[in-house]
């Protein structure tokens, strides 16, 4: 039996080659909860989720189920979901609006700030010698609003969520991710879950990075249903690419203080997506013309003082655990996807879709259904993945196939090859850095004393 530090030394980020056994074992597993998921910041919702008093939501960090609510104060908590009598789940809904939650159990019930308010039969089974007020809900207690984007942590030393995420990958979710200065993000109607196997990193690197697989092999049949659309005249689901190819980049930002943040097919410098954006509008109506006119004016703006203005992104992610799609146009909205770890081999998403606030209402429903067209488990896109992933697993669990690394040497030594001036790294795409970037961050995590 090897040991954790001895696992480790086969994390070979430099050479991009990565020992299988961190996807499969689960001492490595147990290892990284601690020190992965019980230290980072992680993203635990959007601020649209609980927009009213008493809105609750649930979520998870890491594998502990939390609830993210908003008490009667106006004030967001981040409560672990666990009863402190004797460790029930408190609460049984996914999302809704109440004054508190009651055990099933013996029917202890606590408030949405975590207080324990009442406990059945108190005075004639405690005698008046319970302190109730100790035996609130677990509070994480960090949290943070990021421009709409809830973080928590459950380090009480965790360093700033600002310096967590440092300046540069600040600079992109707020701008372009999170569309800050275009009015913000809001949320679309449904939640989306699925389990799939494969270990939480291969899926999350797979957003972090992996273009590779789009148009070599994994997603040929997406890209052949919308070349079949488009010659037939048809309005194609999810069809938009720049036609200029040379004008995609991979974006690398943080990682090395930060937490690391990648962004898969960066278009800077291009028209193209923008009239694509545009054409589209106008089939739709005047309302969506000048809204593509206003967000394009006003993305150029905010880029003014950088030397050279991105449009929109295909994919990205956010260590540990946030993948995102943005499919390269604000038609098409954004979707959030959290890796919930679910044992060494299996992982769970939870979805949920956002668009723009200042988009038309036309545009707002058109992202809907693109929302389930493509990166959704009924979709055109997420399935295809789901397979490799089974197939992984499969071939991965039996340990003699451990001594054997995953290969991530996509554009090694050309890493920032693209433009300059941006914030973070442009380099050229598709690639493994943000790959290899992510296995330095989490290797570095999990060597923390
Ligand atoms: S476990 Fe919750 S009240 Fe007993
Ligand atoms: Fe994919």
């Amino acid at each position: 039996m090897k040991n954790i530090d001895e696992v480790l030394s086969g994390v070979d980020w430099e050479q991009g080659l990565v020992s299988p056994e961190i996807h499969f074992d689960e001492d490595v597993y147990r290892a990284e909860s601690d020190k992965v998921f019980n230290k980072a910041w992680l993203v635990v919702g959007h601020e649209d989720m609980v927009p009213k008093i008493n809105d609750y939501v649930t979520n998870y960090m890491g594998d502990v189920p939390v609830v993210v609510t908003r008490d009667g104060r106006g004030d967001v908590h981040v409560l672990v979901n666990r009863c402190s009598h004797r460790g029930n789940q408190v609460c049984l809904f996914d999302r809704g609006n109440a004054k508190g939650f009651t055990c099933s159990y013996h029917g202890w019930s606590f408030g949405l700030d975590g207080q324990l308010n009442g406990v059945p039969m108190e005075q004639a089974l405690y005698h008046g010698k319970l302190d109730k007020s100790a035996l609130g809900l677990e509070t994480v207690p960090k949290v943070a609003n990021f421009h709409g984007l809830l973080f928590a942590s459950f380090d009480p030393d965790a360093p700033s969520l600002e310096s967590w995420l440092g300046e540069d990958v600040s600079w992109w979710l707020k701008n372009f991710v999170l569309a800050a200065p275009l009015g913000g993000l809001e949320m679309l109607p449904g939640w989306h879950r699925y389990r799939s196997p494969g270990n939480w990193k291969l899926v999350s690197e797979n957003f972090i990075g992996d273009d590779y697989h789009v148009f070599s092999a994994t997603h040929i049949s997406w890209l052949a249903v919308m070349q079949e659309f488009v010659s037939k005249g048809m309005d194609a689901p999810m069809a938009t690419y720049p036609a200029n190819a040379q004008s995609v980049y991979e974006g690398a930002i943080g990682g090395a203080e930060n937490a690391p943040f990648g962004m898969g097919m960066v278009t800077v410098g291009s028209d193209d997506l923008f009239q694509r954006d545009l054409s589209e509008a106008k089939t739709l109506g005047t309302d969506a013309v000048e809204w593509i006119h206003h967000r394009k004016q006003r993305l150029d703006e905010i880029s003014k003082d950088l030397e050279g203005a991105p449009y929109s992104f295909m994919n990205g992610g956010l260590f540990p655990n946030l993948g995102l799609m943005g499919f390269f146009s604000p038609m098409i909205g954004r979707q959030f996807l959290m890796f919930h770890p679910r044992g060494a081999i299996e992982h769970e998403v939870w979805q949920w879709n956002m668009v723009e606030r200042e988009a038309p209402q036309v545009v707002k429903d058109l992202a809907i259904q693109r929302a389930h067209q493509g990166q959704h488990m009924a979709g055109i896109v997420a399935p295809d993945d789901v397979e490799n992933f089974e197939r992984m697993v499969e071939a991965g669990k039996p340990t003699r196939n451990w001594e054997r690394p995953f290969h991530y040497g996509l554009q090694m030594g050309q890493e920032d090859e693209g433009p300059a001036g941006l914030h973070g790294t442009m380099g050229p795409n598709p690639s493994e850095f943000n790959q290899r970037r992510f296995y330095r961050f989490w290797l570095q995590m999990m060597e923390r004393k």
